[in-house]
């Protein structure tokens, strides 16, 4: 493998299993492919059935210490690793840059910000491991304790791999669990670098990290019988797999699934503010490979062609290009799978009749972008919430934009999707953003504003984007310790 890595990037050592970095079993591995130049970057190893054997078994060993250690001083160790990874958050981002495509300035230093974030966020909040006392009476003392679950089996995506890996691996730890966790295909080495550095500071067999392929190691994973515990962050698709599997020894799950989020638009937000706001939401400038895009935009009629005007000049503007590129704004797809699937929707909407193109299109054919996997932001204009393009998550920058009048309508369309994770509000009156805040079905509502998810926030989706809590400190309860009754007679 020619392994010439731009400077100042992560070099893999090997899939970490019990404190060491490892090869697989059988020895096989994978290509990782740097999709800005569809070239290699790396080979990894091709973890299968008997590597998350190793990892559980390491995993199951070091559990007996590590649900011992007083929670307060893991969570110093996690605010350790916290500063750890901020100290070498270029590199993290320069990584995460180069395997995933995610433009560095837009996206991928605030990803590794982000990362330290949530380790310092969850080792704070060790104390709150907290339980509580039942009044049984003056000779009963009843209370609780929240415990660990075990050995969890943790399985993430790659449009966000370090972030939405840290964000598995923090509270899990945090509540005295221990983790084998599976890396996405695409997207490895930025979740093998902040392992490297968790390792660092934990105690072998804590926090075990592989790479390999979904339905090989992913499935190895999801059918362990001595996994306790399930939590994955990908497609609905894998996610119902995930669950049956769960489902065959009653171990509980936490699914975070895709999305098809509305943007509902007021006639008195048809202002520049809105404009960038739903720039933001759509995640534009992440390729909108994100499970929250705001990807289905309901304008009011009085401020449709006006307000898409505005967008087309605002999002035109943005710069295309290398992610490692300072200049870049937007950079690409994460593979060639995706980047067919997403010129598939484009050329399906350029295909129907109904629909008009606003701006966009399919990416270029030749020139610097068509080098990589490089799409174009591309909305078309519909009167139909019920076509293709309008129901499927499309996992690039393909926006529908729709348009109401009544109030009511705009809401049954916003509702009428089987997905319901996030979704976004946009006026100046206060009672109407928030009655349609209300309405919503789903599990995340921005009113005004089109951001990301901050540490502290309950995020999780309705209907079939998802199932539990993560981000906050009722999530790591709930999705990571298992409460225990204690009740002892007194009058002994
Ligand atoms: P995916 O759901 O197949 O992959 C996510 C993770 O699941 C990866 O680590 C993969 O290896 C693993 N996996 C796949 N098959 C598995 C199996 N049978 N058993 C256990 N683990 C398995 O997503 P993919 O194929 O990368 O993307 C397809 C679509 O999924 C995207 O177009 C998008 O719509 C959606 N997606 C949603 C994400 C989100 O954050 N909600 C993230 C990634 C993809
Ligand atoms: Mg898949």
């Amino acid at each position: 493998m020619s392994a010439v890595q731009p400077a100042n990037t992560y070099q893999p050592k090997g899939m970490l299993i019990d404190g060491k970095w490892v090869g697989s079993a059988s020895g096989a591995h994978f290509t990782v492919e740097n999709p800005a130049r569809r070239k290699p970057i790396v080979d990894v190893p091709r973890a299968a059935a008997a590597d998350v054997d190793a990892a559980v078994d390491a995993a199951e060993r070091a559990f007996a210490s590590w649900k011992k250690v007083v929670p307060r001083e893991r969570g110093k160790l996690l605010l350790k690793i916290a500063e750890a990874i901020q100290a070498r958050s270029e590199e993290l981002a320069r990584t995460i840059a180069l395997e995933t495509g995610n433009a560095l300035r837009t996206q991928a230093r605030g990803e590794a910000n982000m990362t330290a974030d949530i380790f310092r966020y969850f080792g704070g909040l060790a104390s709150e491991l907290k339980g509580e006392t039942v009044p049984l009476g003056e000779h009963v003392l009843s209370y609780t304790r929240r415990e660990p679950i075990g050995v969890v089996g943790a399985i993430i995506p790659w449009n966000a791999p370090v972030m939405l890996g840290a964000l598995k691996i923090a509270p899990a730890l945090c509540a005295g669990n221990v983790m084998v966790m599976k890396t996405a295909e695409d997207a490895p080495m930025g979740v093998l670098m902040m392992a490297d550095i968790c390792q660092e500071f934990l105690p072998a067999g804590v926090l075990n990290v592989l790479t390999g392929y979904g339905p090989e190691a992913g499935a190895a994973i999801a059918n362990h019988p001595k996994i306790r515990k399930l939590s994955f962050t990908g497609s609905t698709e894998v996610g119902k797999i995930i669950m049956r599997a769960a489902a065959e020894r009653i171990v509980p799950v936490s699914l975070e699934l895709g999305g098809k989020s509305p943007s509902i638009v007021y006639p008195d937000a048809d202002e520049d503010w809105a404009v960038d706001g739903i720039i933001n939401a759509m995640r534009f400038t992440r390729q909108s490979q994100s499970c929250t895009a705001g990807s289905r935009l309901f304008l009011h009629e009085d401020i449709f062609d006006s307000f898409l005007k505005k967008l087309e000049k605002k999002t035109t503007a943005l710069k295309i290009g290398d992610p490692l590129d300072e200049a870049s704004d937007i950079g690409t797809i994460i593979n060639n799978k995706q980047y067919t699937k997403v010129c598939k929707y484009v050329q399906d909407g350029l295909d129907r009749s109904d629909a008009k193109l606003v701006f966009g299109g399919l990416p270029p054919k030749t020139g610097p972008l068509s080098e990589g996997y490089f799409t174009i932001p591309t909305v078309f204009a519909d009167r139909s919430n019920d076509w293709r393009l309008a129901r499927e998550e499309i996992f690039g920058p393909v926006l529908v934009a729709i348009r109401w009048s009544d109030e009511a309508e705009a809401i049954r369309m916003a509702n009428d999707s089987h997905y319901g994770l996030a979704a976004y509000v946009w006026t100046h009156d206060i009672g109407k953003g928030l009655r349609a805040a209300h309405a919503i079905e789903s599990g995340w509502v921005q009113v005004n504003q089109g951001g990301g998810q901050t540490p502290g926030m309950s995020y999780g989706g309705y209907k079939q984007s998802g199932l539990g809590r993560e981000f906050s400190l009722e999530g790591m309860l709930d999705s990571f310790t298992q409460r225990k009754s204690v009740t002892v007679n007194l009058a002994v």
